[in-house]
């Protein structure tokens, strides 16, 4: 499916200045990347693609047909996991996918229990079924948090942030699970992680401030930075000019001396050495620098 968003902008109703600032964006099948990092604008882009929120302007086409004069076919093909979900405690995870079953009309008992095998299969849930969902951990209730909107068997799956607060193998196993469901779908995942997209996604969107930084292939936006980028290790004096005199992607002290990645057309000082860049490096690059 793809997705056209079209001077998207979005002013709250309590907040004076724009949470999404004139956003443009045409996403196809397989997985994209919205990257950006606190109050970016991810969670308000993806509430007004998931059809929960309305733009204060702008447009949105599903395979060319408008978002809002299509709403209630556009459910049915949507599937939307947001940023913080509270799936039911008191219930297991058969008994709370065959409430999510009923709740999309489904009446037939034999197609629910298909449905709800299949889903639970595929998120890796097969042997947890008599667990009550309290009982559950974070990566298993992202996964049943998955299983719910694979349900409606979507063709775009609008995820908000799913790896906060996984631990790493959970966090590795869920990235799987995107790419395993990606193959015939639309995901639409963000995240302020840049590992997150690192294997996962060739097409991003860096968004800051409401507005879209970069657009493109993964590997272009890095080779934005290709060339230009230097490591010096040195004193407190060498950090601060290079903070003046160029972009700092990262600093990391070594026994309190500091070892800077810069952007610089040619190296500023004496001893800086070339590095190979990386989306780290041409994210923190495209936000204007590290903070001090
Ligand atoms: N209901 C609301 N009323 C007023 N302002 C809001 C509301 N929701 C979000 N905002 C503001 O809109 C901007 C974008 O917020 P949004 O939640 O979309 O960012 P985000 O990229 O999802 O951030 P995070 O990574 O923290 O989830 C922020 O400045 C935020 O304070
Ligand atoms: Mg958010």
């Amino acid at each position: 499916m793809n997705i056209e968003i079209k001077n998207l902008t979005k002013v709250y109703p309590l907040g004076k200045k724009k949470a999404l600032d004139g956003v443009n964006i045409t996403i196809d099948k397989g997985i994209f990347g919205l990257i950006g990092r606190n109050g970016a604008g991810k969670t308000t882009l993806m509430r007004i693609l998931a059809t929960i929120m309305q733009a204060t302007e702008g447009e949105i086409y599903f395979d060319g047909k408008e978002l809002n004069a299509n709403k209630e076919a556009f459910r049915t093909s949507l599937g939307y996991l947001p940023q913080s979900t509270k799936l039911m405690p008191a219930l297991n995870i058969v008994e709370f996918l065959d409430y999510v079953c009923i709740m999309k009309g489904i009446k037939d008992k034999n197609e629910r229990r298909e449905r709800i095998t299949a889903a639970i299969e595929t998120v890796g849930l097969v042997g947890e079924e008599k667990k009550l969902l309290r009982a559950y951990s974070g990566g298993m209730l992202r996964r049943a948090g998955i299983a719910q909107v694979l349900i409606g068997d979507p063709q775009v799956l609008i995820i908000d942030e799913p790896t906060t607060g996984l631990d790493p193998e959970e966090r590795l196993y869920f990235l799987n699970l995107l790419s395993k469901i990606a193959r015939e779908r639309t995901i639409i995942f963000s995240t302020h992680i840049t590992a997150d997209i690192e294997h996962l996604c060739q097409d991003i969107c860096v968004l800051e401030k409401g507005q879209v930084k970069y657009l493109g292939k993964k590997g272009e936006f890095i080779s934005r930075i290709e060339g230009k980028l230097w490591e010096h290790n040195g004193t407190p004096e060498d950090e601060e000019l290079l903070r003046n005199k160029s972009v700092v992607t990262s600093v990391a002290y070594v026994n309190g001396a500091p070892c800077v990645r810069y952007v610089s057309d040619a190296p500023i000082l004496l001893g800086s050495t070339a590095i190979t860049a990386t989306l780290e490096d041409a994210y923190i690059y495209a936000l204007g620098g590290v903070k001090r």
